[in-house]
């Protein structure tokens, strides 16, 4: 046997840094690091991350072949010069702002990598750069089961690509088409996000939340839709669109949206973030999440005709967009959509190194058997029953032991049933945004009180958002009007007819919260207004434990569905240590902690600990 070719991702500088490590074209380990650091979407060089990966894998620096970067920072400059020459003087305000980072970070990231890895030893191997839009593609291809499939990449902006459509054949990519920059659907997402008062970059998804409320037959939504079809975005038969410069701001400023401009749009002002949620908001929402629709659509049919191919992979922010992703499938385009779940930049580290795995080493390809090579997205570090045991004895926390599983898991299935919240520490972490069963927070759906109650007591917000439903892969149908696997929540399934109630037309001037609070079927909790639900269906290969959970909640009240929510408070990355899970569980109102064998009480806990506790939280809201 000869040395094994071990590469290194990296991601970093932009948003959401991570690390991934590939070694003979498996993925040993990838991680984001804001899950290290606790600063959430964390920029950083990810050193957490890489000290991770490379410890999970058994390897030193010296042992790699290669490392791969998820882009081409020349590249990423050029774009950088060209915009702001394109648009001066308008642009000089942000390209002072960026243009000092450049030149000291960005531009020198070989000498600025080896530099920050000097800690962990001397680099000596090649370091490359993939392009942006190649490591998105190649993080949705090779993984997939597909030896060929047309190749989706939306988001931001890479260098200059903003969309491509490629194909993956075998261990080769091939790109056919690309739209460039200042022509963006994750920038045009992010210009509304920005518009409706939510932070760019993770608001997305409230965006893609708030639609719903949205009336879709009303006049204003249909002239919202109207308005940005004619103003702001012309969409393009094939898919491919122009923005209209006029009204945004971000080749030019810092700012997203031209105020004023929109203003006389769309007739209302920016909302201040945190400020009333109005019909009108609600309808915008409703109006770019159907336009966005509408142009994956027809990316994906364009995608299916230059390609020829029956099976769909995508990757890039956008594809993060649940509704989007399920008018896809809807479409009945493809046979098969297969999408990344670290589809935004964090995926980038592990395309890159799969990248480089197979084009520049010239590695023949394997064709990942079923469901796929990410083994569920468990790719992070997992914590020995020694490690979690001196971090509760740390803690000075009261908790049992209980070393048969299965007498575990029925114990967690009756406290679930019970209506209690439990937080639920197993395994490895997850990568990508979602938690999917080994870092969750889980309730009983069909509890008609938990929606509030794990929104006030547990994650320290008020949502309007649903929670999301995970179920045993078979159960789905029953339960969803779904027939393929959304193993990585990346789909929005329609509840079953036969488990929808009618719900009375909510009262003038009732609140979202107030409108979601309508028991609209058997799993009020994970149910939206139109009835669709982000579904995560669990299959015993890839999560036995998280699987027989379900099953056990299953037996114990004849319900197959579970809230899963991730393992953390507002404002912080989802817990990846033991000792993070019980920071969390000790702030927040959650009833039980199950982490790897033991299981803590919160009422067992000591007068003086449960005064702690209490403390603890207040700290936390004030903050
Ligand atoms: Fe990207």
């Amino acid at each position: 046997m000869g040395k094994p070719v071990i590469i290194l991702g990296i991601s970093a500088f932009y948003h959401d840094s991570a690390a991934a490590l590939v070694m003979d074209g498996v993925i040993v380990a990838a991680a984001q690091e804001e899950r290290f650091t606790r600063v959430r979407h964390d920029a950083a060089f990810p050193m957490g991350a890489i000290t991770y990966v490379l410890a999970e894998a058994g390897v030193r620096l010296e042992d790699l072949t290669a490392i791969a970067f998820y882009d081409k920072p020349f590249l990423k400059f050029e774009r950088l010069l060209e915009t702001y020459h394109a648009v001066a003087p308008a642009g000089l305000k942000s390209f002072l702002r960026a243009i000092p980072v450049w030149l000291k970070d960005k531009l020198f990231a070989k000498r600025l990598i080896r530099g920050k890895l000097a800690t962990l030893g001397k680099v000596r191997v090649p370091i490359l750069f993939s392009e942006h839009h190649l490591a998105h593609a190649a993080s949705a291809f090779y993984p997939s089961p597909f030896g060929e499939a047309a190749i989706l990449t939306v988001d931001g902006v890479g260098e200059w690509t903003t969309t491509s459509i490629g194909k993956g054949t075998g261990a080769s990519i091939q790109f056919l088409k690309e739209l460039h920059f200042p022509h963006s659907l994750g920038l045009l997402y992010s210009a509304f996000t920005f518009y409706l008062g939510f932070k760019v970059n993770s608001g997305e998804y409230k965006v893609m939340g708030l639609a719903p409320y949205g009336q879709p037959q009303s006049k204003q939504t249909q002239l919202f839709k109207q308005r940005i079809e004619e103003e702001l975005v012309d969409i393009r038969p094939d898919g491919s669109f122009l923005l209209n410069l006029d009204y945004f701001r971000f080749a030019s400023d810092l700012q997203m949206t031209d105020d004023a401009r929109w203003e006389t749009l769309f007739g209302i002002p920016r909302r201040q973030p945190e400020s009333e949620l109005t019909q009108t908001h609600q309808n915008l929402a409703l109006a770019i999440q159907e336009v966005t629709n509408e142009i994956m659509v027809k990316l994906a049919a364009t995608a299916r005709q230059l390609t020829g191919c029956r099976k769909l992979v995508l990757a890039g922010g956008v594809a993060l967009n649940c509704v989007a992703n399920s008018k896809i499938v809807g479409a009945g385009l493809f046979d098969e959509v297969w999408i990344q779940p670290a589809a935004g930049d964090a995926g980038g580290a592990l395309g890159a190194a799969l990248a480089a795995y197979y084009l520049n080493e010239a590695a023949p390809r394997r064709i990942p058997a079923r469901p796929d090579a990410l083994q569920g997205a468990y790719l992070g570090p997992a914590f020995s029953e020694q490690r979690i045991r001196s971090a509760l004895l740390k803690a000075d926390l009261a908790f049992d032991y209980v070393p048969d599983t299965e007498q575990l898991l029925t114990l967690t299935a009756s406290r679930l049933a019970e209506g209690a919240v439990v937080g639920w520490f197993q395994g490895r972490m997850e990568f990508g945004p979602r938690a999917l069963g080994n870092r969750s927070i889980l309730a009983d759906s069909a509890n008609p009180a938990i929606q509030q109650r794990l929104n006030r007591k547990i994650k320290f917000r008020e949502s309007f958002r649903p929670f999301a439903p995970s179920v045993r892969e078979e159960d789905a149908p029953d339960y969803f009007t779904w027939q393929a696997a959304s193993p990585y929540m990346l789909f929005v399934a329609p509840v079953a007819e036969h488990r929808r109630k009618p719900v009375p037309p909510a009262e003038t001037g009732a609140s979202l919260t107030e409108r979601l609070a309508g028991i609209r079927s058997d799993v009020p909790a994970v149910t939206h207004l139109d009835y669709s639900a982000r579904l995560q269906t669990v299959s015993r290969a890839t999560n036995p434990l998280f699987y027989d959970l379900l099953t056990a909640f299953e037996k114990a009240t004849g319900r197959g569905v579970l809230v899963n929510t991730s393992f953390n408070v507002r404002g912080e990355p989802i817990v990846c240590t033991p000792e993070d899970a019980l920071r969390c569980f000790s702030q927040t109102d959650m009833d039980y902690l199950v982490v790897g064998n033991f299981l803590l009480d919160k009422q067992a806990q000591s007068a003086a600990t449960l005064a702690w506790m209490k403390q603890q939280r207040r700290e936390l809201i004030l903050d």
